[in-house]
C-alpha cells in the first residue's frame, strides 16, 4: 500500500517510524511519504492560510497550495488514490471502514489545521478522485495529524503480513461486533486477584465459550449501542446475558 500525507507539522507524523508501522515500512509493505504543504507555496512567508469568507473567528487554508499538492501527488495520468481528510464533521471512523481502507492501493491524508480547508479544494478534488472526510469522533483537535496517526495504525495492522500473528485479529474487540473479554497472564494469583480458574483447564470448548459470555456481558454493560446492533443472539448467547 502506499501512503501520502500532507501537513504542515510534518514532524507530528514522526511516529509512523516506530515500531510495527516502522517496521512495515522497512520491510515495504507500507510505502508512506509525509509532505510539507508548505513546499507548495510560493511567497516569502510560505502562506497557507487566511481570514474566512463571510467573517468569523480563526483563519481557514487556502485553496493554492492544496491545489498544487493534490496536482503533484495524485497526478491525472495515474489511477486516483482515496483522498481522506481528517475533519470533526467528517463520517465516523470505525472498524469497518479501517477494513475498508486496508483494501485501498493508495491513500492521500490531508491534514486540514485551524478552521479547515477551502471547501472548494474537496469540491475540486472530488471531481478526480473518491473523497472521504473522516472523524475519529464527536470531539475537536487542533488538526488531522494526529487523526491520521490513528487512522494508519488501525489501517497497517490489518494488512497482510504486518501482524506477527494474525490470529489476534479475529479475536479483538470490534472484530465480531462485540467488544473483547478480558485477558490474563502468569501468575495465576496476584495481589489476593486470580485467574479466572477455566482459563487454567485447558478445556478449548468451555473456554471459547467463556469468552463469548464475556464479550457478551461487557458489550451490554459499556456498548449496548453494539448489542443492539447484533441483531439476533441465540438462546445460548441469550442465556450469558440473564
Ligand atoms: N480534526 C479536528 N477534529 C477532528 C476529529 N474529531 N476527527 C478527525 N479529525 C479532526
Amino acid at each position: 500500500m502506499r501512503v501520502d500525507v500532507v501537513s504542515i507539522f510534518p514532524e507530528y507524523l514522526a511516529p509512523l517510524d516506530l515500531s510495527l508501522i516502522g517496521r512495515a515500512r522497512a520491510r515495504g509493505m507500507l510505502q508512506l511519504a509525509v509532505h510539507d504543504l508548505r513546499t507548495w507555496t510560493h511567497d516569502v512567508h510560505r502562506t497557507v492560510d487566511d481570514t474566512p469568507y463571510g467573517g468569523g473567528p480563526g483563519m481557514v487554508m487556502r485553496p493554492e497550495p492544496w491545489g498544487e499538492a493534490l496536482d503533484a501527488l495524485a497526478p491525472a495520468q495515474a489511477p486516483p488514490p482515496r483522498l481522506l481528510v481528517p475533519s470533526p464533521a467528517g463520517a465516523r471512523f470505525t472498524q469497518a471502514m479501517a477494513h475498508e481502507l486496508a483494501a485501498e492501493e493508495h491513500l492521500l491524508f490531508a491534514c486540514g489545521r485551524y478552521e479547515g480547508i477551502d471547501q472548494r479544494v474537496l469540491d475540486h478534488a472530488a471531481t478526480r478522485m473518491p473523497v472521504t472526510e473522516v472523524s475519529l469522533g464527536d470531539y475537536v483537535l487542533f488538526g488531522g495529524e494526529v487523526a491520521v496517526l490513528v487512522i494508519l495504525e488501525s489501517v497497517t495492522r490489518l494488512l497482510p503480513g504486518v501482524l506477527g500473528n494474525a490470529g489476534s485479529l479475529d479475536e479483538e474487540s470490534h472484530a465480531h461486533g462485540l467488544l473483547e473479554a478480558p485477558v490474563y497472564t502468569k501468575p495465576p494469583s496476584w495481589r489476593g486477584h486470580d485467574v479466572p480458574e477455566i482459563l487454567r483447564s485447558g478445556d478449548h470448548g468451555r473456554i471459547a465459550r467463556w469468552r463469548r459470555d464475556e464479550a457478551l456481558r461487557r458489550t451490554a454493560e459499556r456498548r449496548p449501542d453494539m448489542l443492539a446492533a447484533l441483531g439476533d443472539l441465540d438462546r445460548r448467547d441469550r442465556a450469558a446475558l440473564e
